[in-house]
């Protein structure tokens, strides 16, 4: 695996590698790689013929300072996974790469990124769109993958592609699980053995929620017993379970073309997020 620290060093080599007729497969991580980052390296193996990940924590998607001091950074172990992923190229820049100073960025998506994880955590997906701009500049990708797991992100860069008129093609890939469900994140690396107990309620509560919509219990009534479920469940703070429209974030109604169900939730003294597709 070629590994490259600034910008000018992947640009130039990328260059030559479409030069030669490669196409270029986008992985954006900010590394504490797991079973979930290496199912997206394998997706974008099947569509590319030169696979990029980067490994970049990027600060301008934090709001609490504390967040990003205490973000793992194991970055030997995640070279190590990805040379075994058969990845072919790392760019991990410094911050000071990326950004020169207080640089300013906005770029108005309407309601989009003011929902849910945006009400939790504001500015957040302004900072995840002005680095995911500046990555897809300098890789200049064909294909760029992203987890379902942040569903709401993955719908934001998408309005910032189809906004900006970037010439990618953005690929959601299914969120991997631990064989109890819980969802596969980097911060679960902070979670206590008793949080990862409690932290079962999430997936718990999901999983119910598509079985009751399958039984055509109304979307109100699954909202309310998912609630109760996750409230009732020690050391677990619920910020939000929503059921909405697939593509627009708001609430669903029944006759949603595509329908999620959305929760966030405090285990601990970690914020964990989780979706299911139930339509
Ligand atoms: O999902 C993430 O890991 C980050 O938000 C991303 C897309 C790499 C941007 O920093």
């Amino acid at each position: 695996m070629k590994i490259f620290n600034t910008r000018h060093g992947v640009q130039q080599y990328l260059q030559q590698q479409q030069a030669v007729g490669h196409n270029i497969g986008f992985v954006p991580t900010m590394g504490a790689l797991h079973q979930g980052h290496l199912s997206l390296i394998k997706q974008a193996q099947q569509l590319a013929s030169v696979v990029v990940c980067s490994i970049f924590v990027n600060p301008t998607q934090f709001n609490d300072p504390k967040d990003l001091e205490k973000y793992p950074r194991p970055i030997d172990a995640d070279i190590e996974k990805l040379e075994h992923a058969g990845c072919d190229v790392l760019f991990n820049p410094a911050v000071n790469e990326m950004y020169a100073g207080n640089e300013s960025w906005h770029l108005d998506i309407g309601r989009l990124e003011h929902l849910l994880e945006g009400e939790f955590r504001p500015g957040h997906y302004q900072g995840v769109m002005q680095v995911v701009n500046k990555l897809f500049t300098i890789v200049k990708p064909d294909w760029a993958f992203f987890g379902q797991k942040d569903y709401q992100q993955v719908m934001v860069i998408n309005q910032m592609i189809s906004r900006l008129n970037l010439p990618v093609k953005l690929v959601m890939c299914p969120i991997e699980r631990e064989p109890n469900g819980l969802a596969m994140s980097s911060r679960n690396i902070h979670l206590t053995p008793d949080d990862r107990v409690h932290a079962l309620v999430l997936s718990r509560a999901l999983t119910q929620a598509k079985a009751a919509f399958k039984k055509g219990d109304d979307l109100l009534a699954i909202q309310q017993q998912a609630t109760a479920l996750i409230s009732s469940e020690p050391g677990t703070l619920l910020e939000y379970f929503e059921i909405v429209n697939g593509e627009t974030l708001l609430p669903a109604t029944p006759d949603s073309r595509g329908i999620v169900a959305l929760v966030a939730a405090r285990v601990g003294n970690t914020r964990l997020i989780d979706n299911v597709i139930i339509r």
